[in-house]
């Protein structure tokens, strides 16, 4: 009932776009603070736990997620990394987090943090509109927000104090905000990653980031039984070019050599190439619509940084919102886009970096491989590059 008479209509408080792991854990904060929300997302639920991304959670984001009760399977079933590895030219230097930092990773999917917050949202009652078309914003220049949206042909409008935009980087909540208003930085990288996933245990125990002079490869994985691997290719690159063959054969090339004697193979169950892209769009607040996580903002997924980030952002816009709604202050609302912003420039800075020393660019010379060269002697000689590498992978504080 309660459901029925909410979908239909009218009125809550915070009407997010977008059931990924922004909108999802932002629903959850709100709804801790006993503030009203109804999500709108524009696929299926399965569709949307069908996506394949990353999954290494920084040791603020695991917090987080203990914080609002979500993390028994995590803890069940997520693998704790106290390091990963780099290679250069077959070359391996690991990077212990916990000796430089105190600290370590969780890899757990982006996949299973979504379930948990779904399946979460759906025990407590949230509203979730899912197969939501259609989604127009208006009037968040002003008092009284209104979303728009169709569900199975029928049009429904709801009334709200504000919107967040956790729709991803090709949602409408951006592109609603006159472009005049909007600073926007991009750089996109003139090649992208060929990932694949098996059923096979991982060729490693922790993550190996390889810098070849091939072109750059990451051994990763979902659990001790299932690997997740990647190869750079050129951007205009199709994953049907590339056989299961063809790819394990390019990557036993570029992992360092105990990796790929190590490697297990089997045919993939996944397979697809994925852009690199930086960018971000700012401020992350236009009146009364707010932008969070991939809205806003990309990383090249080279350390791992997109979920965290998206976290990182609703974990401060959901502070706004309580202080607003218990005590009447704007003043963590009116501060959301600046603070996010410094970490989110943080986090573009070392995902930019750690592409920058691993990719063969097409302009990469003999004098640009040196650097890379240098780079990575230094970072395998300094316990100071070591350390700055560690803080930033495991986390700069939320
Ligand atoms: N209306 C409703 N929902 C929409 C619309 C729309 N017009 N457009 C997009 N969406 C939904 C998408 O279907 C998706 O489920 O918004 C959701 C956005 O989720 P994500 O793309 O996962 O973005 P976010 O929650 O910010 O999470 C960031 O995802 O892309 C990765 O690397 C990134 O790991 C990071 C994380
Ligand atoms: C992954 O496992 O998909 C993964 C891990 C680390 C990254 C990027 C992707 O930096």
């Amino acid at each position: 009932m309660a459901l029925v008479a909410r979908e239909a209509g009218v009125r809550t408080q915070v009407v997010i776009v977008g059931a990924g792991p922004a909108g999802l854990l932002l629903g959850r904060l709100l709804e801790q603070a006993g503030i009203d929300a109804v999500i709108l997302e524009r696929r299926s639920r399965d569709y949307v736990l069908s996506r394949i991304r990353a999954g290494v959670l920084e040791a603020g984001s695991v917090a987080l997620l203990e914080r609002v009760g979500l993390a028994t399977r995590m803890h069940a079933e997520g693998l704790v990394h106290d390091g990963c590895s780099l290679a250069f030219d077959g070359d391996v230097q690991r990077i212990d987090f916990q000796a430089l930092t105190g600290r370590s990773v969780m890899v757990y999917g982006q996949t299973e943090v979504t379930r948990d917050l779904m399946d979460a949202r759906d025990a407590s009652g949230g509203v979730t509109v899912y197969e939501a078309a259609d989604v127009v914003l208006h009037g968040f220049d002003g008092a009284h927000p209104r979303v728009g949206y169709r569900r199975d042909g029928v049009a429904h409008e709801i009334a709200c104090d504000f919107i967040a935009g956790c729709d991803g980087f090709r949602g409408v909540s951006r592109a609603s905000i006159p472009p005049a208003a909007l600073d926007v930085a991009e750089r996109v990288y003139p090649f992208g990653w060929l990932g694949v996933l098996v059923d096979q245990p991982p060729a490693a125990h922790e993550l190996i980031y390889a810098s070849h002079a091939r072109g750059f490869a990451l051994s990763s994985m979902r659990s001790p039984t299932r690997s997740r691997y990647y190869l750079q290719v050129p951007s205009d690159e199709t994953a049907e070019a590339w056989s299961d063959a063809a790819f394990w054969d390019e990557l036993r090339r570029r992992l360092p050599p105990a990796a790929a004697a190590a490697l297990r193979t089997g045919p993939s169950i996944e397979k697809s190439v994925a852009p690199l892209r930086s960018f971000v769009a700012e401020p992350l607040r236009f009146g009364r619509l707010f932008l969070a996580g991939d809205a806003a903002h990309i990383v090249p997924p080279t350390g791992a940084k997109g979920l965290n980030l998206a976290l990182a952002d609703v974990a401060r816009l959901a502070q706004g919102f309580a202080e607003y709604y218990a005590e009447g202050s704007s003043a963590g609302i009116d501060a959301y886009s600046a603070a996010a912003l410094r970490r989110i420039w943080k986090a573009e800075r070392f995902s930019w970096w750690m592409t920058s020393l691993l990719h063969r660019f097409p302009d990469t010379d003999a004098f640009g491989r040196r650097i890379q060269r240098a780079e990575f002697d230094y970072l395998a000689g300094s316990t100071a590059a070591a350390t700055a590498l560690a803080e930033n992978y495991t986390g700069l504080p939320m």
